[in-house]
């Protein structure tokens, strides 16, 4: 991986002291990707871990229920933000009171979210990294609220790809990217002979790569 930038290594630092779940490669890949891009949208924040690197990027969206159960209900996800809200606002007041990021509460299980996120961002991501609900079902709807949310162009990522305590990661994966996982492996055996195709998106063509620690991606093929 290339060297960070002093701001990138930064955020890095500022973010190995935020509680969560990503590990030091993972957040040095994200703050490599999120640098000086218009918009990142994130799916699972929880305290914004992820996020401090994250807002290297002009604007970030973090999509979150900041429920401290997942069974959300509909009612009172708007009057009882709970601890990991509070905790998300502590660590990044001044963005938020900046405009630059907008936790955006809402239940990405709930299909009216949904279509208020895509009314709202359509289209409109440089970068989307999913970290929400890990059950196979839930990852495969995510990724399908990401498609719509991505810029064509853009980069869709996601944590937590082959660890044993979330297997339904790695499936809904390969199920909506055919091939995934050969092509991300492969990818070291492959130099000089360019990225291999592992889907087209929007008309742009993408290649799958597995950047460090359980971090998915697909990344365009330039
Ligand atoms: C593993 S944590 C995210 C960790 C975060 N990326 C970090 O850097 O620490 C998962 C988050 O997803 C959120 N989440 C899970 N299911 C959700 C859903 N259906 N709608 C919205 N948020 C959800 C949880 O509230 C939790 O904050």
């Amino acid at each position: 991986m290339a060297d960070l930038t002093e701001q990138q290594a930064e955020r890095v630092a500022a973010a190995e002291a935020v509680d969560g779940w990503m590990r030091t490669s993972e957040l040095r890949w994200l703050a490599q990707q999120a640098d000086g891009k218009d918009l990142v949208i994130e799916f699972g924040a929880w305290v914004g871990k992820a996020t401090t690197v994250l807002l290297g990027a002009k604007k970030v969206v973090s999509c979150d229920s900041w429920s401290t159960e997942l069974g959300l209900k509909w009612d009172d996800h708007h009057v009882k933000p709970g601890l990991p809200f509070n905790r998300f606002f502590e660590t990044h007041r001044q963005p938020i009171v900046d405009g630059v990021l907008i936790p955006y509460v809402m239940d990405l299980a709930h299909k009216d979210f949904r279509d208020t996120l895509a009314r709202d961002y359509g289209g409109k991501g440089d970068l989307v990294f999913i970290d929400a609900d890990h059950t196979r079902q839930g990852v495969t709807r995510d990724i399908e609220t990401a498609l719509r949310v991505l810029r064509p162009g853009g980069v869709l990522a996601g944590h937590d790809y082959g660890e044993k305590d979330w297997p339904g990661v790695a499936k809904a994966v390969e199920a909506a990217f055919p091939g995934f996982e050969d092509i991300a492996r492969s990818a070291t055996h492959n130099r000089g002979r360019g990225p291999q195709l592992a889907a087209t998106i929007a008309g742009h063509r993408y290649t799958a790569v597995l950047p460090g620690g359980s971090i998915w991606a697909l990344v365009p093929i330039e």
